[in-house]
């Protein structure tokens, strides 16, 4: 069945609408529209191509998420060999490597170079023929690379179909696909959660999720790319210079390095490394190095080639990310709440100009999956400042291997039973505040900047003084710190003692929010905090707050909120609220907090009767305004809303002079908030 030519243009319109938005997200990185007004359009498309399957264009945005799996890859031939860069592992040789240019070139001032990234991914061709992607192949050995066509469409920064005009009729770019780091890590993160195989590092990442015979799982993976080359060109050169052709990408929807610029000789070249070393971790991407190009084309075919590097371009590389080093030991250590964490104590060893002595190994359950052992020889990685991971094992040294490593059944610093936290991967020690670690991190917390910022009292101090059992509790910071005690700690002066004595003073004077924080309650950070004490406006209400009343502050759910209504009804907890209040730890009450300036603060509304949308719906909407739903019409009840067919509670209402509402005033009053 033909489509109607209605259809045939609302099909053309959706195609290039979602392109423009496309190109605004990807390249641009200035979305247009929301995320799910994008989704809608593009379901549109697909609907309406499933409808009319001749609708279907091989340059349609549909086509980057579905098509059939393949048995394996064909080979292509590249038009044009695909080379790799001559490297630069220092200084000296990125000089020689500019005097070797200007020696054959014959010049004597400085050289024009292009400065870019180089990207830690793979390596691709796309080929357009009239502006359309025709083929996408790896490099493969530089001669024959994969066809990887299938798995390109799928990433959204790929245009399937060239903007603008003005491009040759056949155009190979080439380009680097990568994963950024956020999409690496989130991955991973969820890959954890579900307790699914991690990825490695983003290059590997993103190499092996190209390298997927079905295109589906290709096109869950967060891939872009960044084109900095060119294949074979019909009409020849786009421009005199690398950097002039570059420039030209993006106009036509191909994304290019934000970060190409031209520099003047080696000067320049070693200032643009340095800069960006610098801003290396900042990039949201990695790199392993930066590429010079000799800028002008003219001199780049007079340079020519050697073997299979040009002799136009160097890659000056950046000390590597990932270096392997022995594991001497799995240590267990134990958070604030009690969350036990495996570290690992490595030999230690410099990882991108910073020396590590210790990796997390987040959970049993990867220690087991990556099967790490004591006595290995372990990749370890390290991303900006991101704590350090183990990646993989390197087999094959040894055939003896320590046993495998067990999690302990106690807690190794207070021998309390550990115990499996909800969600089954976290263990915990079940010792709370008797457990000496959670006592130091606990007050540790306490005294941060962001809390009650006690200055000078350090994690080294706060261990000794929980070692010393001079200080069990927050409250006791404020109780058992004399300066006489304090100056005859190790490292503290009388001068240091008497600093710190101020500055629990000071700290004494602070805000329900920074108080709330301070306590420790789980899931609780600065930004929940601080919304209980807005809405709250004093710690009494908060205190006596039920679950249901606590779902109502913005930015708490079921579990925060379960969590802070168990907090305040423990014993414990009272005591040492009560004991730091009697210390002299104070703050201002909110005169009116915002449950108090809600509009409907303090009424209570019944629903009755069918209405039109379900009813916690309704009832959370109204929670919002900071009314009280109550199941049952009292006295106490301001508002019955009545549906269609309401009985009894209807009735009842009438007898008590309850005022009634229908469904319509409900509307207008959620929406702007006002009673009838
Ligand atoms: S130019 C003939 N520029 O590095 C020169 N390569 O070792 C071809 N790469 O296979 C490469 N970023 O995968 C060039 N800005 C960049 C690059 C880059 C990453 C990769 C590419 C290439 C390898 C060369």
């Amino acid at each position: 069945m033909d489509a109607p030519p209605e259809t045939i243009e609302r099909a053309r319109f959706l195609r290039q609408q979602i392109d423009r938005y496309n190109y605004h997200y990807y390249v641009l990185d200035d979305p247009l529209i929301p995320d799910s007004d994008f989704d809608r359009l593009l379901r549109e498309l697909q609907l309406l191509e499933e409808k009319y399957p001749g609708l279907v264009t091989s340059d349609s945005p549909t086509q980057r998420v579905g098509a059939a799996p393949l048995a394996a890859f064909g080979e292509i031939q590249h038009r044009l060999p695909m080379l790799s860069l001559g490297n630069a592992l220092d200084d000296r040789e990125l000089e020689e490597f500019d005097r070797r240019v200007r020696e054959r070139l014959e010049i004597g001032g400085q050289v024009v170079y292009a400065a870019e990234p180089k990207l830690d991914g793979l390596a691709i061709s796309l080929r357009y023929e009239a502006g359309i992607l025709v083929q996408a192949a790896t490099r493969g050995d530089g001669m024959r690379g994969e066809d990887v066509t299938q798995n390109v469409r799928t990433i959204t920064s790929v245009p399937l179909r060239l903007l603008e005009n003005g491009w040759p009729d056949v155009l190979e770019v080439r380009c680097e696909v990568y994963m950024p780091t956020a999409g690496f890590e989130e991955f991973n993160k969820s890959a954890l959660e579900k307790g699914e195989k991690t990825l490695a590092n983003p290059r590997n990442a993103a190499a092996g999720s190209l390298r997927q015979l079905d295109p589906k799982i290709t096109a869950q993976r967060p891939l872009a790319i960044f084109c900095y080359g060119f294949g074979l060109l019909s009409g020849g050169d786009l421009a005199p210079t690398h950097s002039a052709a570059i420039r030209l990408l993006p106009k036509w929807g191909l994304p290019v390095s934000p970060e190409l610029q031209c520099v003047e000789g080696l000067t320049g070249c070693r200032d643009y490394f340095q800069q960006l070393a610098k801003r290396r971790f900042e990039l949201g991407y990695e790199i392993d190095g930066i590429v010079f190009k000799v800028d002008d084309m003219r001199q780049q075919r007079s340079l020519g080639f050697v073997a299979r590097h040009p002799r136009w371009a160097i890659a000056r590389k950046f000390p590597p990310q990932e270096k392997t080093t022995r594991l001497l030991a799995i240590d267990v250590q134990v958070g604030r709440t009690g969350a036990i964490t495996p570290v690992a104590r490595l030999e230690p060893v410099n990882v991108a100009g910073v020396t590590v002595t210790n990796a997390t190994l987040h959970n049993a359950e990867e220690i087991r999956r990556k099967d790490i052992r004591v006595g290995d020889r372990v990749i370890l990685r390290r991303a900006g400042d991101v704590i350090p991971q183990i990646v993989r094992v390197v087999h094959g040294e040894s055939d003896s291997r320590a046993p495998a490593f067990e999690m302990p059944a106690q807690c190794p610093e207070c021998g309390s039973d550990l115990v499996r936290d909800g969600d089954g991967v976290v263990l915990r020690c079940s010792g709370g505040l008797f457990c000496p670690a959670q006592r130091k991190e606990a007050i540790k917390h306490f005294a941060s900047r962001r809390a009650l910022d006690i200055e000078g009292l350090g994690d080294k101090l706060v261990d000794q003084l929980v070692e010393k059992g001079v200080v069990e509790s927050p409250a006791d910071l404020y109780r058992n710190l004399t300066p006489e005690i304090l100056a005859g700690l190790e490292r503290m002066g009388e001068k240091s003692a008497a600093n710190l004595c101020d500055a629990l003073e000071t700290s004494k004077d602070t805000t329900l929010a920074r108080f709330l924080f301070a306590l420790g309650i789980r899931e609780v950070g600065e930004t929940t905090a601080h919304s209980l004490a807005q809405y709250f406006g004093n710690l009494k209400d908060l205190m006596n707050a039920s679950m249901e009343d606590l779902l109502v502050v913005p930015d708490v759910g079921p579990v925060v909120s379960q969590h802070i209504h168990t907090f305040f009804r423990q014993t414990h907890n009272l005591e040492v609220i009560a004991e730091l209040k009697s210390a002299g730890v104070r703050w201002k009450d909110m005169e009116v907090p915002r449950a108090d300036q809600q509009p409907l603060a303090g009424k209570t509304l019944v629903l009755t009767g069918t209405l039109s949308r379900p009813r916690a719906e309704i009832k959370e909407q109204l929670q919002l305004l900071g009314a009280k739903v109550s199941g049952s019409v009292s006295g106490k009840t301001d508002y019955v809303i009545a549906g269609a067919d309401a009985g009894s509670k209807l009735e009842k209402a009438k007898k008590l002079g309850v005022v009634v509402v229908d469904e319509a005033a409900l509307e207008s009053l959620i929406q702007s908030g006002v009673l009838p």
